[in-house]
């Protein structure tokens, strides 16, 4: 039996500094053979956000140790490897930057293909990581700086259905934390709060809900809680105000993800029906269950990567890479970190255009 593909991934985007190996599987199934994330949320909790001079220095002084666990972990040896692929881009460049190097260098001295991969790629992937998906898929990407509807239709094949025209959904997370008083990063603490609270108790903004296809707009909600947390006195009230976040959250993703149905079943027809959501929002359980109650409406195939998988990891890095080593698009080493690189490059830029309804 031929040597099943092994792809060593990198990840270091932003503030986790992540290695990890897979191999195919004799079903032609990615396996993860090691998965390393080190999180760096002790260092920029006391500044409320990512310090990209720190998260420099935090994946500069981790990146060789968590790759030697990786290998340990993974059970395979530097020399198994078939491919290093390294996440450059989008992101912070001095953060890119320290990944990517690592990557390459490692092609160089294993002499093996570099692969660059496009983190939001990783993302869009995730799923296939514990699900067999075919494409097309309509796709909700919900990440911290990302928010948008595309029709995956291969691999590197995106086309953008929808966006937000100003904050992502997990930047409405953080921004509303932030305002209750919750220590960075507070997306995830909101769903621990909003089970203590009464999510009818305020009547939140949904911005550009019945206009603008499936484009998103979370800004108008961040003001609106801003206004409500000067008058909050209790916790209670602040639990109140988490769930009622959420809740009006889970009602924005639910309609726009009814509108981008229609528009994805315009562009693919009625017989493929496979929505997959991705990205750290994902991970928060209320709004995978809405989604998937919609699935079931609307009789489409709901898909999500684990939890674990949602945020930033290296097994998504390494998952993109072994589909483009099984393409043979492999990169030069001249290949730049991208700060910015959408995956619908015809897609224009909308965010913070001033873009009216
Ligand atoms: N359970 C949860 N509920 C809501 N939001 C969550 C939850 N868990 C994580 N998030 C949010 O997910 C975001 C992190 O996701 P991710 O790591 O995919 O983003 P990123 O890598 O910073 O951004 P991008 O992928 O767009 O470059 C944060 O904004 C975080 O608050
Ligand atoms: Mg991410």
């Amino acid at each position: 039996m031929s040597k099943k593909p092994v792809i060593l991934g990198i990840e270091s985007s932003c503030d986790e500094t992540a290695v990890a190996l897979i191999r195919e599987n004799n079903d032609g199934e990615p396996e993860i053979l090691s998965n390393i994330v080190s999180s760096q949320v002790d260092i920029h909790k006391e500044f409320g956000g990512v310090v990209p001079e720190l998260a420099a220095r935090a994946h500069i002084e981790k990146i060789d140790l968590i790759a030697k666990k990786a290998f340990d972990e993974s059970g395979v040896n530097l020399n198994d490897v078939d491919a290093v692929a390294a996440t450059a881009g989008p992101g912070l460049i001095v953060c890119l930057s320290v990944g990517l190097n690592f990557g390459k260098a490692l092609a160089v001295s294993l002499n093996k293909p570099f692969i660059a991969v496009n983190h939001l790629e990783g993302h869009a992937l995730s799923p296939k990581l514990n699900s067999k998906i075919n494409y097309p898929y309509l796709l909700l990407l919900i990440s911290g700086g990302h928010s948008q509807f595309l029709c995956v239709e291969g691999l590197g094949q995106y086309k953008r259905l929808g966006t937000t025209i100003d904050d992502a959904a997990g930047e409405a997370f953080d921004k509303t934390a932030k305002l209750l008083g919750i220590e960075f990063p507070g997306g995830p603490q909101i769903e621990i709060l909003a089970k203590k609270g009464d999510p009818t108790k305020f009547d939140l903004p949904k911005p550009i809900i019945n206009k603008g296809g499936c484009n998103l707009s979370f800004a108008g909600l961040k003001t609106a809680i801003l206004r409500i947390t000067k008058n909050i006195k209790t916790k209670q009230e602040k639990y109140d105000l988490a769930a009622s976040f959420q809740k009006t959250m889970e009602e924005i993703l639910y309609q726009k993800s009814k509108v981008a149905f229609k528009e994805f079943k315009n562009i693919n027809g009625d017989k493929k029906k496979i929505f997959v959501v991705a990205g750290g929002v994902a991970a928060n359980k209320k709004i995978r269950e809405s989604l998937t109650k919609l699935c079931k409406e609307e009789n489409f195939m709901a898909s999500f990567p684990p939890i674990n998988l949602c945020g930033d990891n290296a097994a998504m890095i390494a998952l993109a890479g072994l589909e483009k080593f099984k393409q043979k698009q492999f990169d030069d080493l001249s290949f730049p970190a991208k700060p910015r690189w959408q995956l619908d490059k015809d897609a224009i830029f909308l965010k913070g255009s001033g873009l009216k309804y």
